[in-house]
């Protein structure tokens, strides 16, 4: 890996790094996080809200379990984006009705049309702080005005901070809540709702964490 200036990874370098991290993980993900309640909740509170066959787009979509299978299997057009090939071709095998493409947060652009709904969980924990405020402005700009937002994060004062998360070295942010909630506002969206759970990983190696689930809508006027 080469150092910038500054000492930090280069982002390529930082976005291979996660990349194939996660593509030796592969399986091991849903196998360490086999009870995902509050994400499949949060599933639910959004089919409630959406219309038929709606466009929703997954960010950081890992195998496509459980998120992009459920709404999916809701009749809704799924697109689940990942930077891990392995992760896109589990997603691709498991939920075949959804559409899956390689493609970094950061590149999301209006070219892939509006969205009814975008949701990213634990995704953009992965990025570094700097890195935050611009991904939830380009989330922003594929939402339909009021259309929905579902952000999961660990609840964790870090930033870029390397971790081993079952056997493979990754980088992980997070934010106290109030924290998150008003970089959410920040970037133009209403925080309808925020939830909080404690949550025990089936990993020993993995230590048990609060999850913060923000139940967001695109604001109209912005
Ligand atoms: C902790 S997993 C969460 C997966 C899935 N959203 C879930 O809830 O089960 C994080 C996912 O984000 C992906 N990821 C990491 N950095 C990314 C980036 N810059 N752009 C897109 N995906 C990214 C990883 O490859 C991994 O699949």
């Amino acid at each position: 890996m080469t150092q910038d200036p500054g000492g930090l990874y280069s982002r390529a370098d930082r976005q291979a790094a996660q990349a194939w991290a996660f593509d030796r993980i592969g399986e091991h993900y849903d196998a360490a996080f086999p009870h995902k309640e509050g994400q499949i909740a949060a599933g639910e509170w959004l089919l409630e809200r959406l219309a038929p066959g709606s466009r929703v787009l997954d960010v950081g979509c890992g195998t496509g379990i459980p998120t992009a299978r459920q709404l999916s299997d809701a009749g809704h057009k799924v697109t689940g984006v990942d930077i891990s090939g392995e992760m896109l071709r589990l997603a691709h095998r498991d939920v075949p009705d959804a559409e899956f493409r390689h493609l970094d947060i950061a590149d999301l652009d209006p070219t892939l049309g509006a969205f009814a709904a975008v949701v990213a969980f634990f995704s953009l924990l992965m990025l570094p702080r700097a890195e935050i405020p611009s991904a939830l402005t380009k989330i922003h700009q594929v939402i339909e005005p009021e259309g929905y937002f579902l952000l999961s994060m660990v609840e964790a004062d870090l930033d870029d901070t390397p971790i081993h998360f079952l056997g493979s070295p990754v980088r992980v942010t997070g934010y106290v809540r109030s924290e998150l909630e008003k970089l959410v506002i920040e970037a133009g969206f209403e925080v309808i709702g925020l939830r909080h759970l404690s949550y025990a990983p089936a990993s020993t190696e993995l230590l048990p964490e609060v999850q913060l689930f923000l139940f967001c809508r695109r604001d109209g006027r912005r």
